[in-house]
């Protein structure tokens, strides 16, 4: 079974959002073996609860707030995003850490809260292109899963995905080549294997994603020890996406 995630990220109205998804859902063949969540903008989740339930098409978020509730205005909550319908929730997207200058202790934090409320969680991590081009992947990979998991127990991360953005890649059309992408999902599991133990490492559910296309998704897919895409760009398109996760 492979995983499919699509980040619509800041696209899309409800009405929008509406349309795309009658179109996904008369797309998606259940019996492939792909298990597609689709993470919508806030305001699209009341109409993607309606329309995706008992569809098999799972329903995500694409961040939320490290804090459980109270005066934090514009924020969302774990709790509002379980009542809202949402599975799982992607947390600390190179763009939240980039754009919004989120760092390792909140995104350890928001890891927390959304487990607490029975979210499952996709920890983005990834290198910039100077860290890549100065040999730093291995260590930003390190300190990235270490913080942002730090003081999680073992069977939690379960509920954990962990996606494999190099940050060069991700809307560049330049994606990580195969050989790029085994290295990074080693390390990743490696980082679990020290952390956590050997059965966790090898069970911890491994993603790529980064300028993902149907040119390039079977190989990506299928590179050794990654379980799935996450799917940005090539998502929005419901024809060409639905065409795309049929060649997984
Ligand atoms: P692209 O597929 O557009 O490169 O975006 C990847 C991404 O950010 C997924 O979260």
């Amino acid at each position: 079974m492979k995983k499919i995630i699509a980040n619509i990220k800041m696209n899309q109205t409800p009405i929008q959002s509406r349309d795309y998804l009658i179109n996904m859902i008369s797309r998606f063949d259940n019996s492939k073996n792909v298990e597609l969540t689709l993470c919508l903008p806030y305001t699209s989740l009341s109409i993607g609860r309606l329309l995706l339930d008992d569809t098999g098409i799972k329903l995500g978020a694409q961040n939320l707030s490290e804090e459980e509730c109270g005066s934090y205005t514009g924020e969302i909550s774990g709790g509002m995003l379980k009542c809202a319908g949402v599975d799982t929730v992607i947390v600390g997207h190179s763009e939240r850490r980039v754009k919004f200058k989120e760092n390792n202790k909140q995104i350890n934090k928001k890891i927390k809260v959304a487990l607490k409320n029975g979210l499952g969680v996709i920890l983005c991590v990834g290198e910039s292109l100077a860290e890549k081009n100065t040999l730093k992947t291995l260590e930003t990979l390190k300190t990235q899963i270490e913080e942002a998991l730090k003081g999680l127990y073992e069977n939690e991360l379960e509920r954990v995905t962990i996606s494999y953005e190099p940050i060069w890649a991700i809307g560049s059309g330049k994606n990580a080549t195969v050989r790029e992408i085994e290295y990074g999902v080693k390390a990743i599991r490696k980082v679990i294997e020290d952390d956590f133990s050997l059965k966790a490492a090898k069970e911890i559910c491994v993603l790529y994603g980064g300028s993902v296309n149907n040119k390039n998704i079977h190989a990506i897919t299928h590179a050794k020890g990654v379980n799935g895409a996450l799917i940005g760009g090539a998502s929005l398109e419901e024809g060409g996406f639905s065409n795309l996760i049929s060649l997984v």
